[in-house]
């Protein structure tokens, strides 16, 4: 594998003419899929604690080459998280690094304080702990920064994680659940190096804030192209957009069709197969491909937009154990329209070359919704733009109940809880959002189009829940 680079570093190359050293691109020399470890919480007095280094480090991406990184008690991206619905737990993040950072929960249902916002700062070198009540059914969420006009440089540089929520109901299954057997999670990413390698770049243009940096290397966990030797069963991946701003459309080489299981805040009611998957930033899904009979097969998860691999499967292990997908999943709340006390609209646009939502850039000192607790409501989200956008709300999880004005619009895998719905040029949701558990009428939570560049470009909004 040569990979080559067109972030600033080749934009400066070729401003200057080109030329110069001809070196060709380090060699990669493909790594097993790392997976990230399962981090033990140390238990006092009932409380799982989590205690998570956030530290600057080194990372092998290109062969004896060292790149410089943030990563969480890692070397790049962070441990997997999990827990199970009704735990008590305590997020301790230390912020080892020279600047401040912020870290928080996405798709976690928790108090306001504990969301780990732009409001709750850790300053260099202090502990900061999210401490909650897990009260949620099973789902694959994650962490990330939330710095104040930061998010995108810090998650750039490799902070990021995954948390895995389990119930009662999901053990019950008969899913894949060995975790890094046959339950894999696996972080999908772009990115751009420096020349040398030794850097991640993250320098974007106007032009790139706008339409998307989108590396030309393609991470998977944290490794360019690895190797996932499976076992010839099930596997279930928990599959995470992980990158800045790009939208990827998956699927694998050899056209095998797969299940979607799940989606960003829970499983799905039942299975939806299917052979390609469009994940934008900040969305989740666990599918799980059927490797019974594929013994000795090889081939890789591929992503059709941008025409890259992210990784290669390799059938070359025997089944372990054997697991049955079962037709249905999860009993989900009815859609009950009756319950509705309130609509919201939210218009994503521009103004001035700063993104809006309503017309508005992000003021953290302003708070553009109150809604009262528990509430159920309806929010049409509307692109009103050319280009894509997606909508994230923090602290709950929502329905998309129509697409495009109809109900016959919602795709099948986005009718699970949601907490990111991905938008195209003109297009418009509703989303039926049933309001968290927490009030707090001073500290509110985010919502914004989880394409980071655009997030950290004022299309952000801000509520409490009183
Ligand atoms: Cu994934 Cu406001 O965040
Ligand atoms: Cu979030
Ligand atoms: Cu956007």
């Amino acid at each position: 594998l040569f990979i080559g680079t067109e972030g600033a570093e080749a934009r400066r190359w070729k401003r200057r003419g080109g030329g110069g050293t001809t070196t060709p691109p380090p060699a990669v020399t493909p790594k097993a899929l790392p997976i990230p470890a399962l981090i033990k919480p140390i238990d006092r007095n009932g409380v799982k604690h989590f205690d998570l280094n956030v530290n600057k480090a080194q990372h092998e991406f290109f062969d004896g080459i060292l790149t410089n990184t943030f990563s969480i008690s890692s070397t790049y991206l962070g441990p997997t998280l999990l827990l199970t619905n009704g735990d008590n737990v305590s997020l301790n993040y230390t912020n080892n690094l020279s600047e401040e950072v912020t870290m928080h929960g996405h798709g976690m249902h928790v108090p306001a304080n504990m969301d780990g916002t732009p409001h709750q700062t850790i300053a260099i070198g202090e502990t900061w702990s999210a401490q909650y009540t897990v009260n949620q059914n099973a789902c694959t969420n994650w962490y990330h920064p939330h710095t104040h006009h930061k998010t995108p440089h810090h998650v750039y540089q490799g902070l990021a994680g995954m948390i895995i929520i389990e119930d009662d109901e999901s053990r019950a299954l008969d899913l894949p659940n060995r975790y890094g057997i046959d339950d894999i999670p696996v972080v999908l990413q772009d990115r751009f190096f420096t020349a040398d390698k030794t850097a991640l770049d993250y320098s974007p243009t106007q032009m790139q804030i706008s339409r998307g940096y989108i590396g030309d290397v393609f991470i998977t966990n944290g490794a360019i192209e690895p190797t996932f030797e499976a076992e010839a069963k099930e596997i279930r991946f928990r599959l995470l957009n992980g990158s800045n701003s790009s939208v990827y459309d998956l699927g694998f080489s050899n056209g095998k069709s797969f299940k979607q299981i799940g989606g960003d805040n829970s499983l799905l009611e039942a299975p939806v197969s299917m052979t390609r998957l469009v994940l934008s930033p900040g969305e989740r899904a666990e599918i799980v491909v059927d490797l019974s009979n594929d013994s000795g097969a090889s081939f890789t998860l591929h992503e059709y937009k941008n025409n890259k691999t992210f990784m290669t499967v390799n059938v070359s292990k025997n089944a372990t154990a054997v697991t049955s997908l079962p037709n249905t999943l999860a009993e989900l709340d009815p859609i009950d329209l009756s319950l509705v006390t309130n609509t919201r609209k939210f218009n994503l646009g521009m103004q001035n070359m700063v993104f809006t939502i309503n017309g508005k850039a992000m003021d953290m000192k302003r708070i553009d919704e109150v809604v009262p607790l528990g509430d159920t409501e309806i929010w049409e989200v509307t692109n009103m733009m050319g280009m894509d956008h997606n909508f994230h709300i923090h602290a709950t999880h929502f329905r998309v109940i129509e697409r495009n004005g109809s109900a016959a619009n919602v795709l099948e895998n986005e009718k699970g809880y949601k907490d990111v719905v991905y938008l195209k040029g003109k297009e418009s949701v509703k989303l039926l959002v049933k309001m968290t558990d927490y009030a707090d009428a001073t500290v509110p939570y985010m919502y914004h189009c989880h394409f980071l560049e655009h997030e950290n470009n004022a299309m952000m909004g801000q509520f409490t829940v009183v």
